[in-house]
């Protein structure tokens, strides 16, 4: 493990040049693993995100005039560039956020694979002409940029979410203003860095790090040139900023907070389900907003489950990033150790019995272990709030109808999985689910080319697939008059 300075850009990317914050000021960013500083990096505020807008304004009719041939061979570059560059990428992820190096390589595929989707469909956004009500009009629809685009970006993903979004934008033919999460901001610089390298024109993609959410959040939503807001994050923000993006009328997406139900039926493969819950509960030690949040297990396997899964459980490997045959890194904070602290011990009050895990984990202060609980019930923090952790709580269920009530019975609405052999059964509780993504015989749904997203209050736009354009395009409708002759 290196305890070294990481050499990576620090400052923000306006109008195609690195500059420092006007205020002089810095701020650090931490290795989870072992608190240590890796970089310092400019803090940002309003004057700088002011200045940003003002690029991206300015580079706004070149780029979204450039054909789209154009923008995609550049998208395509960018993609090309960070696969390249992934093993000088992925220990930079891996030294902010934590996650080990293999998960680190994976995302920045991962990423890579949004530039490479949406340079394809950058060249798709076709418009229709409709059957007019008279024979001398016809319609036609055409689809435009949205214009200048924010982008507020999360830790948990700190490459992806940003790619994701600038991926389509620019695609759009949108230019872009991004904000990336305080905790993890060199890999989002580092991603700009590629993008400039592949060629993006000086103001196209801006990025502002800083400290005070609040004073960019506040630029970037209260500007009139700024016409639309991506964010991924909480719900709680999220509805913050939809507030502010009120007074302006701004297009919105929201990727928000989700609680995931992952229904096991007696009917199901239980290998290939404890599979999926591995997969889908401990990627990134549980902090993913896709994540099993709460597994219902029918109560005639229960017992045949827990002890599969527990078993499986105790072989993850917890430990830095870095070190090879980690499976488990630190949490983020200090505040998302406590909150798994409370989770488990509001559980364990309420009757819950710990099956392996269930407390801190040697490897330093932001681990905990990888752990089970049964004996959960519908009532216990565990299962009403977003966990973002590596633990995976099981609730028993009788029926069907019962399992997609208790599944349902929750204000989010992004992910959900079941699994079960019956196919009937598949198709009507995929159904009856309301989710914006059911897995079936799946624990892992992410891929560019499927709308990433939720409902409820999970959420709303699409990231991703065909639909993900659409996020960033405007429909445009002329009526051409006057064609009798
Ligand atoms: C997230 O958890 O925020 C995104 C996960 C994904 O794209 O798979």
């Amino acid at each position: 493990m290196l305890d070294v300075m990481l050499s990576v850009p620090t400052q923000a990317l306006i109008g195609g040049t690195w500059r420092d914050a006007e205020s002089g000021r810095r701020f650090d960013v931490r290795d989870p693993a072992t608190g240590h500083v890796v970089a310092s990096v400019s803090d940002c505020g309003a004057a700088e995100t002011r200045a940003a807008i003002a690029a991206a304004d300015e580079a706004l009719a070149s780029w979204s005039a450039m054909p789209a041939a154009g923008r995609a061979a550049i998208l395509r570059r960018w993609a090309d560039l960070m696969i390249e560059r992934v093993d000088e990428l992925a220990p930079v992820l891996t030294r902010e956020n934590g996650k080990p190096l293999t998960e680190a390589r994976g995302e920045i595929l991962y990423g890579a694979s949004y530039l490479h989707w949406f340079s394809e469909e950058a060249t798709r956004a076709y418009g229709d002409v409709i059957p007019a009500p008279a024979s001398d009009k016809r319609i036609i629809v055409t689809k435009a940029p949205v214009g200048v685009c924010a982008a507020i970006t999360p830790w948990n993903f700190p490459n992806a979410m940003l790619v994701r979004k600038a991926a389509a934008a620019l695609a759009a033919g949108c230019t872009l203003v991004a904000k990336p999460a305080a905790e993890t901001p060199l890999s989002a610089l580092l991603a700009a860095a590629t993008g400039l390298e592949a060629g993006l024109p000086p103001g196209v993609f801006n990025i502002v790090p800083g400290v005070d959410a609040a004073a960019i959040g506040g630029v970037l939503t209260s500007s009139e040139v700024v016409r639309k807001l991506s964010f991924t994050g909480s719900t709680e923000v999220g509805r913050k900023l939809l507030a502010q993006c009120a007074p302006t009328v701004k297009r919105v997406s929201m990727e928000l907070g989700g609680n995931a139900p992952f229904i096991v039926f007696d009917d199901s493969d239980l290998d290939a389900a404890v599979d999926g819950l591995m997969a889908s509960k401990f990627r990134n030690a549980g902090q993913t907003c896709v994540c099993a949040n709460r597994v219902f297990v029918q109560n005639g396997v229960m017992a045949e489950f827990a002890s599969r899964l527990a078993e499986r459980v105790a072989t993850l490997t917890v430990g830095h990033g870095d070190r090879s045959g980690t499976d488990i890194g630190p949490l983020i904070s200090e505040a998302a150790f406590a909150k798994i602290e409370r989770l488990v011990s509001d559980a364990l009050a309420g009757g819950a019995r710990v099956l392996t895990g269930g407390g801190k984990h040697p490897a330093g202060d932001l681990f905990y272990q990888p752990t089970v609980i049964d004996g959960i019930t519908a009532d216990m923090a565990v299962m009403r709030e977003e966990i973002f952790g590596p633990v995976a709580p099981l609730a028993g269920f009788e029926t069907e109808a019962d399992v997609i009530a208790l599944a349902n019975a929750t204000e989010y609405g992004l992910a959900a999985y079941v699994y079960t052999r019956d196919l009937g059964r598949a198709w009507r509780v995929g159904e009856a689910l309301a989710y914006g993504m059911v897995g079936i015989n799946e624990g892992v749904l992410s891929s560019a080319a499927a709308p990433f997203g939720g409902v409820k209050q999970s959420g709303f736009g699409r990231e991703g697939s065909r639909y993900g354009l659409d996020d960033y395009l405007e429909i445009k409708y002329m009526l051409m008059g006057g064609l009798s002759a």
